[in-house]
C-alpha cells in the first residue's frame, strides 16, 4: 500500500519523536551491565566497555596459563634459516638431524614450522596445508616428528593474515585450534600480523582459551614485539600479561644475524639483548621473555659472537630455539648448540633469568642466580680489542671473603676456589663464561 507524501513526512516525524523521547534510556541500558553476575560483567566489559582495555584477561585471579613450559623451550625453528621456502621433505630433514646430531638429547625438543606451510580453508572453512609443500598433510609431518622422539610446532596469526600474506586465524580461533590438537600440534607461535583494531591481549586470551579447550598439551608461543607499527592501533606490552596466557612473548621485532643494527624492522643481536635485559623480573618458570631465535650456524656473525649469543640468551633464560639448517651443521656450530654446560644454566630450575650487574663501556659483567646456590657469570666484551674483565663478588651478591669453585662452562674445566672476584681476558665481541658455587 503506498501513502501519500504528507503521510510518509507524518511517519518520520513520528518516529524522530519517539528515538528523542527514548535516546536517554537507550543509552542507559547500553551502559549499564545486563546483570550482577561475574560473567554477564565480563562479557559487559568485553564488548560495551568505553575502553577497550577494560576487558584484560590477565586481572581475572583464577586465571592461569597451561602449566607447560616450566624451563624454557628448546627446539628449532623454520623461519630464520628458510623463510617461507619450508617444505615436508626439509622438515623431515630437519628431525632426523635433530636425533642424529644429538641435538634431541641434549634437550632441543619442538621442531617447529614458521610461517607459509598454509594453503587455503576448504568449504568448512578448516584450514588446509599448502598441497605443492606438505603434499603428505600436517598429522603425517607430525606422526614423522613423534616417530624421532621429538615434538611438533606450528605458527599461526591472530590477524586476518599471516605476517607472510598466508591466511590468519581471526575468526577461526577454535577451529583451527581443533585442527592443531587432531594433527598432534605440541607448540603453536602465533604472530601479530594484519590484526588492525585488535585488543592484543584479548586476541592471545582467546586463541590460549581455544588451544585450552581442545584438552592437548600446546606450547603456546605470543609472537607480539612489543612494539608499535603503524598498522596497530597501540602499542602492546605481551610481558604485562603474558604470564596467565601462554608461555613466552617476544620481546622485540625481528632478529638479523648480525652483531648490531637495524635492517627494516629487524634487528642485530646487541640491540635485542640490551631491549630484553631490563625485563628479566618478568620471566619466571611457564613464562619466559623471548629475545627471538638463535642465528648459530647462519654465517653473519662470527663464531666468537655466536658464542656470544648462546651465552647470553641462557644468561636471560631465553628459549633456545635453533634457526640453522641442522642437517648441514658444521662442527664449531655443533660445539656451540651443544654445550651443556651453558644449556644447563638456560634450564636452571629456580627460572630465574639473569641481568647485567656492571658496565664499564663497553665491559660488561652479567650474572644469573642459580637454584644451587650459585650463579652463572659472563663476562662480555662488545669492544673491538681483547680486554681483562672482572667479576667482583658483592655485584653478584656473595661476600667478598667468601671462597667459590669456578667452573669456564666453554673450556669445560674447574679453575679451582677463588675469593673475591675473577678476571679474565676476553676476545672482542666475545664471553667467558663461569659458574661460581661452594
Ligand atoms: C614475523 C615474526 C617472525 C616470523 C615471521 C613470519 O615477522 O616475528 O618471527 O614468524 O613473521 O612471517
Amino acid at each position: 500500500m503506498f501513502k501519500s507524501k504528507a503521510g510518509q513526512r507524518w511517519q518520520t516525524w513520528m518516529l524522530m519523536l519517539l528515538s528523542l523521547l527514548l535516546a536517554p534510556t537507550m543509552r542507559v541500558s547500553a551502559q549499564t551491565p545486563p546483570g550482577n553476575d561475574p560473567g554477564s560483567q565480563k562479557l559487559f566489559n568485553m564488548e560495551m566497555g568505553p575502553n577497550r582495555s577494560i576487558f584484560r584477561p590477565s586481572h581475572d585471579p583464577a586465571r592461569t596459563a597451561n602449566g607447560l613450559a616450566k624451563t624454557p623451550p628448546m627446539g628449532w625453528n623454520s623461519w630464520n634459516k628458510f623463510g617461507c621456502n619450508i617444505d615436508e621433505k626439509t622438515v623431515r630433514a630437519v628431525a632426523d638431524a635433530m636425533a642424529a646430531s644429538g641435538m634431541r638429547d641434549a634437550g632441543y625438543q619442538y621442531v617447529v614450522i614458521d610461517d607459509c606451510w598454509q594453503g587455503k580453508r576448504d568449504a568448512d572453512g578448516n584450514i588446509l596445508p599448502d598441497p605443492a609443500k606438505f603434499p603428505s598433510g600436517i598429522k603425517a609431518l607430525a606422526d614423522y616428528v613423534h616417530s624421532k622422539g621429538l615434538k611438533f610446532g606450528i605458527y599461526s596469526d591472530a590477524g586476518s593474515m599471516t605476517c607472510g600474506r598466508r591466511l590468519g586465524s581471526q575468526g577461526h580461533e577454535y577451529q583451527d585450534a581443533l585442527a592443531y590438537a587432531r594433527w598432534g600440534v605440541d607448540y603453536l607461535k602465533y604472530d601479530w600480523c594484519y590484526t588492525g583494531t585488535r585488543n592484543s591481549e584479548e586476541a592471545y586470551a582467546l586463541m590460549a582459551d581455544a588451544l585450552r579447550s581442545t584438552g592437548r598439551d600446546i606450547v603456546f608461543s605470543i609472537c607480539d614485539w612489543g612494539v608499535s607499527r603503524p598498522t596497530m592501533v597501540d602499542k602492546s606490552m605481551p610481558w604485562e600479561w603474558g604470564e596467565k596466557i601462554g608461555n613466552l612473548w617476544r620481546t622485540t621485532e625481528d632478529i638479523y644475524d648480525a652483531w648490531a643494527g637495524r635492517k627494516g624492522t629487524s634487528l642485530g643481536m646487541v640491540n635485542i639483548l640490551d631491549l630484553t635485559e631490563p625485563l628479566y623480573a618478568y620471566a619466571g618458570p611457564g613464562h619466559w621473555n623471548d629475545p627471538d631465535m638463535l642465528e648459530i650456524g647462519n654465517g653473519g656473525m662470527s663464531d666468537v659472537e655466536y658464542h656470544a649469543q648462546f651465552s647470553l640468551w641462557a644468561m636471560i633464560a631465553a628459549p633456545l630455539i635453533a634457526g640453522n639448517d641442522i642437517s648441514q651443521m658444521s662442527d664449531a656450530t655443533r660445539a656451540i648448540l651443544l654445550n651443556r654446560d651453558v644449556i644447563a644454566v638456560d634450564q636452571d630450575s629456580l627460572g630465574h633469568a639473569g641481568h647485567r650487574v656492571r658496565k664499564d663501556g663497553d665491559l660488561e659483567v652479567w650474572s644469573r642466580p642459580l637454584a644451587d646456590g650459585g650463579r652463572a657469570v659472563v663476562l662480555f666484551n662488545r669492544s673491538e680489542r681483547p680486554a681483562d674483565i672482572t667479576a667482583n663478588w658483592t655485584d653478584l651478591g656473595f661476600p667478598a671473603n667468601v671462597a667459590l669453585k669456578v667452573r669456564d662452562l666453554w673450556a669445560h674445566k674447574s679453575l679451582g676456589s677463588v675469593t673475591g672476584h675473577f678476571t679474565a681476558k676476553v676476545a672482542p665481541h666475545g664471553v667467558v663464561m663461569i659458574r661460581l658455587g661452594q
